[in-house]
Order: C-alpha cells, then sequence, then structure tokens
C-alpha cells in the first residue's frame, strides 16, 4: 500500500521501493511508535481536534497492535515502508476511516525523532545497568585481591609493584565516568520534539507539553527546524559509547597479555576460552579478542553519523533515515561486550598468585624505594638516583637482584644505608609505603573498597 498523496500516478520501481525502505530495521521502533502514538492520539482527544470517542478507538486500536507484536502476530515482514506506516496502515485495518485522523498535526518528521528519543532514553538506562553489574564484579575482585601484587608497568617495562585491587580500581573509576556520561547524554537524549510537525510546526491547537510530560521527556525543542533535524544526541552518546569500548579494549588487552605464557598472570577457565581447531595445546582468549576488536565498530558507526550530518541543510532529509542501523549496532555491541567483561570477570579468569608474588620479588621494581629511602636520610633526589642506577647496574652484572647485596655492599655506596633496607626492599613493603593520596597502599586501597562499596550499593 503506497501512505502518501494522489499527486502520484505511478508505483515506484520495485528497487527503489526497497532501496528507500527502513522498515526492515526501524521495525526495531515498533514499541515506542505505538507509546507515541497513543499520546499523540489522546493529546488530539483532550485538544477536540479529534473527537473523545475517535481518540479512544485509535488508543484501542493500537493497543491492539501492541498485543500483536507481543504475540508476535504483527508481521516482521512488512511491506510498508517504515515502521511509522506499517502502524498506520494496521490500525486503519483493525479500526476503519477513524484510523486515518492519527496523523493529524505531526508528520513522520517529529514521529521518527520522537521514537529514536524514546528507544535511546530506555537503551541508555540498561547500559547503565550493565556498566553498574560489571563494576561490582570487578569490586568483588578487587576485594579478594588487596594483598595479591601486580608488577606495575610504564611503556610495558616494570615499574613499580601494585596492589591488583588498585590496577581493577582504576577500571572501576574509569566505567563509572562513563556512567556519569551517559546520565549526560541522557538529559539531551530526553527532550521531545514531537509536534515540530514536518518543519514548520503546525496550524492545528496541538499542545506539546502534554505529550512531552506524558511520554516522560523533560523538555521540548522550541525550534520546529531544530527539533526535526537534530541528531546531536544520536552523535554524544556515539561518542559515550566509543569510549566505553576504549575502556573495555583496554582492559581486554590486559588480559590477553595476562593470558599470554610470557606473562602467565591469569588462566583462562574453561567457560570463556576457546581451542584452536589445529593446535592441540592452544587455549584462546577470544573473548577479550572480540571485546577489543569490536570496538572498531563503534569508533566507526561515530564516525558514520558525524559523516551524515556534516551537509545537512535544514531540515528534515531523507539522510537522516542512516542514523538509525549505526545506532541499533552501537547499543547492541556496547551491551554485549560489557555483558562478556562481567561474565570473564565472574567465571572466566583465575588469578595465579604464586607466579604474580614471584614475579613482583624477582626484579628491580623496588629501585625508586630505594632512591626514597636515602632522600629520607638527607640525600637529594638527583644523588640518591644516581646512586641507586649505578647500584642496579652492578647487580645486573653480577646477575643478583637488590636484595642480594650484602650490608657491607650497600655501605660502600653509601654510609647513609644500614639494615633496615632490606625490609624496604620486601614487595609487600615497597607497596605498603605508597600511602599518598590515590595511592597504591593497602590502606589507601582499602579506603577506596570501601568508597565504592557504597557508591556502587546506593
Ligand atoms: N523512515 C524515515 C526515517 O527514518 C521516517 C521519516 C520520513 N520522513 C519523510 N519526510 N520522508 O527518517
Amino acid at each position: 500500500m503506497k501512505n502518501w498523496s494522489s499527486r502520484f500516478d505511478e508505483g515506484l520501481n520495485p528497487f527503489i521501493e526497497k532501496f528507500n525502505a527502513s522498515i526492515e530495521f526501524d521495525i526495531s521502533l515498533l514499541q515506542e511508535d505505538l507509546d507515541c502514538s497513543i499520546v499523540h492520539a489522546q493529546m488530539l482527544g483532550r485538544q477536540g481536534i479529534i473527537s473523545p470517542a475517535e481518540a479512544i478507538q485509535i488508543q484501542k486500536g493500537l493497543e491492539q497492535i501492541r498485543q500483536e507484536s507481543l504475540q508476535e502476530k504483527f508481521p516482521t515482514e512488512v511491506t510498508a515502508e517504515d515502521v511509522h506506516y506499517a502502524v498506520e496502515n494496521r490500525l486503519i485495518e483493525i479500526i476503519g476511516a477513524v484510523g486515518k485522523k492519527l496523523h493529524s498535526g505531526r508528520s513522520r518528521n517529529d514521529q521518527v525523532g520522537t521514537d529514536l528519543r524514546l528507544w535511546l532514553r530506555r537503551k541508555i538506562d540498561q547500559i547503565d545497568q550493565k556498566l553498574n553489574c560489571l563494576q561490582r564484579i570487578l569490586l568483588i575482585t578487587a576485594q579478594k585481591n588487596i594483598q595479591t601484587l601486580i608488577p606495575g608497568y610504564t611503556h610495558l617495562q616494570r615499574a613499580q609493584p601494585l596492589s591488583l585491587a588498585h590496577h581493577l580500581l582504576a577500571y572501576i573509576e574509569m566505567f563509572q565516568r562513563d556512567r556519569d556520561r551517559l546520565v549526560d547524554v541522557r538529559k539531551r537524549v530526553n527532550i521531545s520534539p514531537l509536534g515540530a510537525a514536518a518543519l514548520a510546526g503546525t496550524s492545528l491547537p496541538i499542545d506539546r507539553l502534554f505529550t512531552s510530560k506524558e511520554l516522560g521527556f523533560e523538555d521540548i525543542y522550541y525550534n520546529s527546524l531544530d527539533a526535526v533535524s537534530d541528531r546531536d544526541f544520536a552523535v554524544e552518546f556515539s561518542s559515550a559509547a566509543a569510549l566505553i569500548m576504549v575502556h573495555l579494549s583496554r582492559l581486554s588487552e590486559e588480559i590477553i597479555l595476562w593470558a599470554s605464557d610470557e606473562f602467565a598472570f591469569v588462566s583462562l577457565t574453561d567457560r570463556c576460552a576457546t581451542g584452536s581447531s589445529l593446535m592441540p595445546q592452544k587455549k584462546n582468549p577470544d573473548v577479550p579478542e572480540l571485546i577489543r576488536g569490536k570496538s572498531g565498530r563503534v569508533f566507526g558507526h561515530l564516525i558514520g553519523l558525524l559523516s551524515i550530518m556534516k551537509g545537512l541543510p535544514m531540515a528534515y532529509n531523507k539522510d537522516l533515515q542512516e542514523d538509525k542501523e549505526p545506532l541499533f549496532d552501537t547499543v547492541k555491541t556496547v551491551m554485549n561486550a560489557v555483558e562478556a567483561m562481567s561474565i570473564v570477570f565472574d567465571e572466566g579468569l583465575e588469578f595465579l598468585k604464586d607466579n604474580l608474588s614471584e614475579k613482583v620479588s624477582s626484579d628491580f621494581s623496588n629501585a625508586t624505594d630505594v632512591a626514597d629511602y636515602l632522600v629520607k636520610k638527607g640525600i637529594p633526589f638527583r644523588q640518591a638516583y644516581e646512586i641507586v642506577g649505578a647500584l642496579v647496574k652492578l647487580c645486573i652484572k653480577r646477575d643478583i637482584l637488590l636484595r642480594d647485596l650484602t650490608l657491607n655492599e650497600w655501605k660502600e655506596i653509601s654510609p647513609a644505608f644500614s639494615e633496615d633496607i632490606f625490609d624496604r626492599l620486601i614487595p609487600q613493603q615497597v607497596v605498603a609505603s605508597r600511602t599518598s593520596l590515590g595511592g597504591t597502599s593497602f590502606e589507601r586501597v582499602a579506603e577506596q573498597l570501601e568508597n565504592w562499596t557504597s557508591r556502587l550499593n546506593s
């Protein structure tokens, strides 16, 4: 069925008809389209644009479509151009000519903008919940690993040992920023364009504030052109989603490294690892690799959306139909990636504590502590740095560690050293001593764990 005016004599070229259609993907907006239309019909009735009885009839018809869709009786292979026409056509089938009154005072342009915002608002809340769940799982892992030490790196070179909990808390912070960003984006998603009509508003006495309030929007667009052509909210969301993927991808990269024989910081459980079809000994970190890989498509969608927008003259242009697939795929990808990462931390990894503790005690990552020791004895830092550098060089030459030097050898280098230097070299001590605010000491980490426990539970 064609929905546009009698101005046309001929039907569409069948290829072009398909090319023009969006029903294949915008059927995902069906529930939101029904929400939007039900409220619009109520408003038309209240304003006397249609009679109260007609409004009720339309609402009942729309509710029936909802029931049909919930029972999967609303045809998924609809022949209409888009979800808006599919609903309208079915409505007219169900209730007859009254259904033709629904579209008074609105256009598909403000309608699709409304549907998309309602849909994205709901998805943002779901992503936020999933991020909260991931943070909690990371927090539980962190709580079990305050005393577990892990090498800390800069430039992927051993730097200073860390509490594993401190390392995991860094990701909890990152995911919190992601959640804060979503809260902020949500404010600009939650503005109603409904009633802007095609581009200029309408001469019918509609009540935009009523529909906005009923649909749970915080405000309305006050410029009809902006209302129908703005997709900033989609771009902002995609950008927030891209950062979520950056964070997940960084964590994935660490897991992949940790699971290698070279690091051997974690072993992957059978629940979340896969085998090779050829090499019988392999256990592969496919899940973090896929998360890392999927970040690419989310970044691509962000650029895609920006590119769609950059040349658009006012107001609605059909280009905007292209906003949906990237947005839908972004939401699906982010949700799946967050959930997969939660499962990995819940049951996919075991930290190899013996190996971790062996690693942190067999390197020079306590060298800064020796320099700090001298600073506390009054030696200027630069001079202390030189002394320790020479010591490390000497140890490497003799193939020993700092802890293997005798007290005499320490004193030969500087008389400032005494017996207590040996204590300072122990990795647990090294970590415990980083008590500055935000540092990795057990004390500071315990405070942060407490802080996050109450934050994530509130
Ligand atoms: N399917 C269209 C979209 O997704 C709906 C709006 C169409 N508006 C129009 N004037 N052709 O953007």
